[in-house]
């Protein structure tokens, strides 16, 4: 068997948990492969919301196993509460969760240097969620980082202590003297439990479980625009959030990617600071974040909001190799008398080009497209029919990225969506 890959080709929030929610029942195994409580995943099942951060999405399906695996960043106290969360609401997360040794962990300290990194950048801070994800990626490639394997050994705590120590250190230099409750003696009680959970070798348990003919599907957070390497760097995560973070983060060789299913929104969104070539600020920039409810699932900040942008679309489909195409958030923009898609960038000399460049994205114009506005805001689209203006609105953007758009979500609950290709 293949593995099967869903991820954000956007700056992320795409829609991802609600979708993994809906296709985990056709898998065995839903597995997180990068990432860590940076993330948000909403998914919205029988009048319920939930959010997920570190845990899988395919955790509310009873027949489905969910590994949180190696090139994942793990907060213990941010895991520990995410399970506390679920028992409360009545489900039973332990039963089918599988936690990678090689994960590494993020310490109360990582929190802390990430503040103190974003105050020291000033202006052009990253505008990162403060969960310690930047510090703590650059432990585990200077390979200073703790594992969850690590603490099942006895030096854990001098382990603990010395890179502590060095972090202090760090955050001294930085000058930073905020005062954050490093909540030790709860962190270490969740390490005590995260002790007693299912942890396991994550590539022996993948690569044995595709060998056995099941059926695995790798859930990606973030979004390719904020990938390490191919994002609009700086203003990126600290993880690989493409396809190939797929082999790296659970440990499964190229050739056994299946298929790719990209996610994007209708138009775009984006959280924290950067470029964003596509960004509104006007009326009809705020009636997408007012409707289309665009706040944090990990911080509530606000999210930024823009139309549609097919250079980076495109790009991001090319480099993780999509083979299905998912829209989401159509709804959103129902009654909108003007919507735009952008096909071209104009540089600052102007010539224009139909490709994300790979430096000073900040300095290219959209040139933009009219799209035919598809619907009045009353109209319901959950059904079949799609209206013809949206259906010419996918068709347009299967032949711009020569990818089929397979599923249409059109609603915030698990229910609300159409299949057009199964
Ligand atoms: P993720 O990080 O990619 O899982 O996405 P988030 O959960 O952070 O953000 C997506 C938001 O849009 C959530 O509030 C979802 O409940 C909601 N959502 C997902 N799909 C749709 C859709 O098709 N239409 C609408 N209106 N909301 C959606
Ligand atoms: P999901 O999985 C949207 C953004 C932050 C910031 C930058 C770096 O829900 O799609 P970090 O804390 O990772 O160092 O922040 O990345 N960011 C996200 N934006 N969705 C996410 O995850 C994000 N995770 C990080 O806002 O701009
Ligand atoms: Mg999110």
């Amino acid at each position: 068997m293949k593995i099967d890959v869903l991820l954000g080709l956007q700056w992320g929030d795409e829609g991802k948990g609600k979708i993994v929610d809906v296709l985990a029942p056709q898998y065995d195994v839903v597995a997180r492969f990068q990432g860590g409580p940076n993330a948000g995943h909403t998914l919205i099942f029988d009048g319920k919301k939930y959010v997920l951060h570190l845990i899988p999405s395919g955790i509310f399906r009873e027949n489905t196993e969910n590994i949180i695996g190696n090139g994942v960043v793990l907060c213990p106290l941010t895991l520990l509460n995410e399970i506390s969360d679920l028992e409360k609401s009545g489900f039973n997360p332990r039963a089918n969760l599988f936690i990678s040794k090689k994960a590494t962990l993020i310490l109360p300290t990582h929190r802390m240097l990430d503040a103190a990194q974003e105050q020291s950048k000033g202006a052009s801070k990253i505008g990162s969620t403060l969960k310690g994800i930047g510090p703590v990626y650059t432990d585990a490639i200077s390979r200073n980082a703790l594992r969850v394997g690590d603490i099942l050994s006895d030096d854990f705590r001098s382990k603990y202590e010395k890179l502590k120590s060095y972090h202090l250190l760090q955050i001294k230099s930085l000058n930073f003297t905020d005062n954050i409750d490093l909540q030790e003696d709860t962190w270490f009680k969740s390490i005590e439990q995260l002790s007693k959970l299912k942890l396991i070798d994550t590539e022996r348990y993948i690569n044995k479980a595709l060998d056995s003919g099941k059926k695995i599907l790798a859930e990606g957070a973030q979004g390719t625009l904020l990938d390490i390497y191919a994002g609009t760097y700086p203003f990126v995560t600290s993880s690989v959030t493409t396809t190939a973070g797929v082999c790296i983060g659970l440990g499964v060789a190229p050739q056994k990617i299946g298929r790719v299913f990209g996610i994007f929104k209708a138009y775009v969104t984006r959280v924290g600071s950067g470029p964003f070539p596509t960004e509104l600020f006007d009326d009809y920039g705020n009636k997408i974040g007012e409707i289309g409810k665009e706040f944090g699932s990990t911080t509530g900040r606000p999210r930024r909001c823009g139309w549609l942008d097919m250079p980076a679309l495109k790009y991001a489909v090319n480099i993780n190799g999509v083979t299905d195409l998912i829209m989401t958030k159509a709804d959103v923009l129902c009654g909108f008398d003007s919507i735009k898609v952008a096909k071209f960038y104009a540089l600052p000399n102007g010539n224009e080009i139909d490709y994300f460049p790979s430096e000073a994205i900040e300095t290219v114009k959209p040139v933009y497209s009219n799209v035919q506005p598809w619907a009045n805001f009353s109209d319901d689209i959950s059904n079949d029919n799609l209206p013809k203006p949206l259906l010419d609105y996918i068709e347009f953007i299967e032949k711009e990225t020569n990818v089929p758009v397979s599923i249409v979500s059109t609603g915030a609950d698990r229910n609300q969506l159409i299949i057009r290709n199964s």
